[in-house]
């Protein structure tokens, strides 16, 4: 980051202070406000940060006017054509695609850790088998601190490479495990000669008591979709992770406040939101019921899979994502598939009308993702573990990212206070207590 202008604060014609501004490789220039408070006892408001950079970041970019979106300077597009998710796993973490000695290596690590500790499995024994899987994958997933505490220093570069390695592999192992609990099936154990995605789908949908032989076209479809949710800079849960890794937290605390946040419907519960929200539309005929409904200041409801806070313009995830849709509906012969077909018609309706053309409201990443893992034989209660599981890489890399910065300080926002100034507690019945 440098700067070379800045920027003047001036109240009724006085100059207050000036502040540097900062620009970076691509991207809005910033305002540096470190030393606002100290300067003019004021702070800035901006809930929701709409428009606080909240670190500097070399990971991920998004241009949402264009609709572009670089990991480390490489378009989604070509990851999702050119590499499997491994590969894209290697490069959020390490900054450049991995050459083939260094992927077999990455490979090689992330296989034999997919095991999780035995003793682990009885975690599960202790929730109701109709809790939802993200509530069971919030507490396993932050238990695995209490397994791996050989290597939580987190001031070290190898103890935190080892704890990347364990989550991005046992994360899978986990959701398989959530949803095998779920529906009273026998846990999986992941088999060291499959791929991380065909091991995952083995682990996810067979049984013991058959064959499993994964579909490629398939395999293919689940490999990006987890490369299409890997991740998204800034966001609600990545700063979470961010947040809660500032004050020392281990990464698998860290992690899990990001699976936590994830959870809300208006951001990583969208995919499931998306499949009820269609499943409750039901035909064709119905979706103008439900657009004006969307419309409607006085009702809540919001057409699922729509908006997003930076993309003004089509996410391109989305575009990639309905392309997946149609390669897996026409492998498993369901090119007629109802909601699909529900799908494409809700967003040509909505693309159409001024509402959503004037707030720029465009199908985001969860738009699609659900009716390909419905197609995959994944169900909806388990579609915001798989988002998990994919963006497990970007919160470490993030996390990573943000201990290793020179500058890092504890999060700590400020507020501007609304409420009683100083007052005394009165006497009760005369007397103090
Ligand atoms: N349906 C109807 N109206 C909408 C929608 C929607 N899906 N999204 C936004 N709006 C309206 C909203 O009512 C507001 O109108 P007004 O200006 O008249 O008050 C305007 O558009 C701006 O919305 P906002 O809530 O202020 O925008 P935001 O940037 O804070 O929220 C969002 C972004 C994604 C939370 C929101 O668009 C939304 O709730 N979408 C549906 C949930 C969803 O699909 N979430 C997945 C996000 S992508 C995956 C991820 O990152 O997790």
């Amino acid at each position: 980051m440098n700067h070379e202008r800045s920027f003047t604060l001036s109240e009724n014609g006085q100059l207050i202070c000036e502040l540097p501004i900062l620009f970076g490789t691509t991207g809005p220039d910033v305002i540096d406000i470190q030393t606002l408070y100290q300067r003019t006892g004021m702070f800035t408001y901006d809930p929701g940060f709409t428009s606080t950079a909240s670190c500097g970041s070399t990971i991920t970019y998004i241009d949402g006017e264009a609709g572009i979106l670089l990991y480390r300077g490489y378009p989604i597009e070509q990851l999702a054509e050119k590499c499997t998710f491994l590969e894209v796993c290697y490069l959020l973490l390490n900054g450049e695609l991995p050459n083939s000695e260094q992927m077999q290596e990455f490979e090689y690590n992330i296989t034999m850790h997919t095991m999780v500790h035995d003793q682990l499995t009885n975690f599960f024994n202790g929730f109701r088998r109709d809790a939802h899987p993200m509530a069971i994958m919030v507490a396993v997933v932050g238990a695995l601190s209490a397994f791996y505490h050989d290597a939580l220093d987190i001031k070290s570069k190898t103890h935190r490479d080892i704890s990347a390695v364990r989550l991005i592999a046992k994360v899978p192992t986990i959701v398989a495990m959530c949803h095998k609990y779920s529906t009273g099936l026998p846990f999986m154990y992941p088999q060291n000669k499959l791929s991380y995605v065909e091991n995952f789908m083995r682990m996810m949908l067979a049984t013991p008591c058959d064959e499993y032989h994964p579909n490629p076209v398939l395999v293919r479809a689940l490999d990006r979709i987890l490369i299409l949710h890997a991740d998204h800079e800034q966001n609600a849960s990545t700063s979470t992770v961010r947040l809660a890794g500032s004050s020392g937290a281990n990464p698998y605390a860290c992690i899990t406040s990001g699976i936590a946040c994830l959870w809300g419907a208006a951001h990583g519960g969208a995919n499931e939101a998306v499949l009820n929200m269609l499943e409750e539309i039901g035909d064709i005929s119905r979706i103008p019921l439900y657009i004006n409904k969307a419309k409607d200041k006085n009702d809540d409801f919001r057409l699922m899979g729509f908006g997003h806070r930076v993309y003004k313009h089509y996410d391109p995830r989305a575009k990639l994502m309905r392309a997946t849709c149609y390669e897996v509906l026409t492998e498993l012969g369901l090119h007629d598939d109802k909601l699909f077909k529900l799908a494409l018609e809700l967003e040509r309706i909505a693309l159409e009308d001024n509402y959503f053309i004037e707030k720029k409201l465009y199908p985001n990443v969860d738009f699609y993702s659900g009716i390909v893992l419905h197609a995959l034989g994944i169900p909806s209660n388990m579609f915001t573990a798989m988002f998990a599981m994919g963006r497990t890489v970007g919160w470490i890399a993030h996390w990573d990212e943000m201990i290793s910065d020179p500058d890092q300080k504890i999060g700590r926002p400020r507020q501007l206070y609304t409420g009683a100034t100083c007052r005394d507690v009165p006497a009760r019945h005369g007397k103090t207590i």
